[in-house]
């Protein structure tokens, strides 16, 4: 009796987000046994900070490819990733292409495979911030409408591809494989020494990340944030662990004055689901980081007019705050005085995502 023949996929992976969202698939795909999975880095994100220490924390395994394409404009990034991917799909001829997220990284990739007739499945689909002015958004619409399976993450995404007229059999509800990979590392987490180092008591400061265009793009908007967060840590330490984008535009904009903020080097995945876990609250304007206080139970205040992901507000533990900064002392003041809310983990978001996204595939493929 011959052997069957193995499925055979291609896994991309770009920018920081999307590594702890590959990592569960990766796993799991390598678990069954009946899949041959070539991992491809599109090297949007180069950085070790900002992609080698997520690999090693995650068990990732040594990317198959690297495709180096590095920074540049979105429409050069973009066209390189395709071109590239291009030449790996015509190559490797895979049963499928996985892609997960919203970054340039995923729409490329599944463009080409698109192209070339290859089946894309697309992690994280649906989600919509209604928000055209967003990089991600025209990423998000764009993978979607030429995805074959949409595996969605909360109902809203379900919602918005049925909205836009997706045939019922290509959408399938599986919940957060981001949050897959919160499960399986909080508890290695807990046993680092993060707070010790950065010199912080559990509950005793709060954590910013800011990194959005819409952010730290214009002088005027960054000064403002920076006064306002400025005037909250006179009550409460702020850990800012910094993006590279959001350094080039304090020394671009501000002439290098720095934020009197407690200003660190991006953390690895563990050290900074730590400081999350142990946090007052959190201070973002990040996608993935609004799911994972909303399952930590942490107060997530957003710098954003718009979520994708509506969940975390109706059932989780985050409230939009946008660039305003009344509004941002506000939702500050209520935190502090014990008005936080409190939040329940959403259907699906239980560590078993990946597991019911692979399900799917070997359905469907084997
Ligand atoms: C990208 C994603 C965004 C995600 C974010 C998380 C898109 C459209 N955006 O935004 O959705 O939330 O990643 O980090 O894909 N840089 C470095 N080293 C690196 C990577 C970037 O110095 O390893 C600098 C470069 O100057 C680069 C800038 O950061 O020009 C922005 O990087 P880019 O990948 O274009 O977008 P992000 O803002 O990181």
């Amino acid at each position: 009796m011959t052997a069957r023949p193995k499925i055979r996929l291609v896994v991309v992976a770009g920018a920081r987000p999307n590594f702890m969202k590959i990592a569960p698939l990766v796993r799991e795909l390598a678990a069954r046994g009946c899949f041959e999975t070539c991992l491809v880095h599109t090297g949007q994100h180069y950085d070790a900070a900002m992609s080698d220490s997520f690999f090693r924390d995650l068990g990732i395994p040594e990317p198959d490819l690297n495709l180096g394409v590095g920074s540049g404009s979105h429409g050069a990034m973009t066209a390189q990733v395709l071109a590239e991917m291009e030449t790996v799909l015509t190559e490797r001829k895979p049963d499928a292409l996985i892609v997960v997220g919203d970054v340039n990284s995923t729409v490329a990739a599944s463009l080409a495979a698109a192209k070339l007739c290859i089946p894309v499945a697309h992690v994280e689909a649906g989600l919509r911030s209604f928000d055209r002015t967003m990089p991600e958004e025209i990423n998000r619409l764009v993978t979607d409408v030429i995805s074959d399976w949409l595996f969605t993450s909360e109902p809203s995404g379900g919602e918005n591809l049925r909205r836009e007229g997706t045939a019922e059999e290509k959408i399938h509800f599986v919940g957060n494989v981001m949050i897959d990979t919160l499960q399986a590392n909080l508890s290695r987490a807990r046993e680092l020494d993060t707070l010790g180092r950065l010199g912080l008591e559990a509950g005793g400061y709060a954590a910013l990340t800011l990194h959005r265009p819409s952010n730290v793009d214009e002088r005027e908007t960054l000064v403002a944030l920076f006064d306002v967060l400025e005037e909250i840590q006179r009550e409460i330490p702020i850990v800012f662990p910094v993006h590279p984008r959001t350094a080039a535009a304090i020394e671009r904009l501000l002439g290098g004055r720095e934020p009197k903020l407690r200003m660190i080097e991006p953390l690895g995945y563990l050290d900074f689901l730590r400081l999350m876990s142990e946090a007052r609250f959190v201070l973002t304007d990040s996608g993935g980081i609004q799911e994972e206080t909303t399952v930590l139970g942490i107060p997530c205040l957003t710098m954003r007019e718009n979520t994708e992901r509506p969940i975390t507000i109706h059932e989780g533990t985050n409230t939009l705050v946008g660039s305003d900064p009344a509004t941002i002392r506000a939702e500050v003041r209520k935190i502090l005085d014990g008005e936080a809310p409190e939040g329940r983990i959403p259907e699906g978001w239980d560590g078993r995502a990946a597991s019911r996204i692979v399900d799917v595939l070997e359905r469907d493929l084997g």
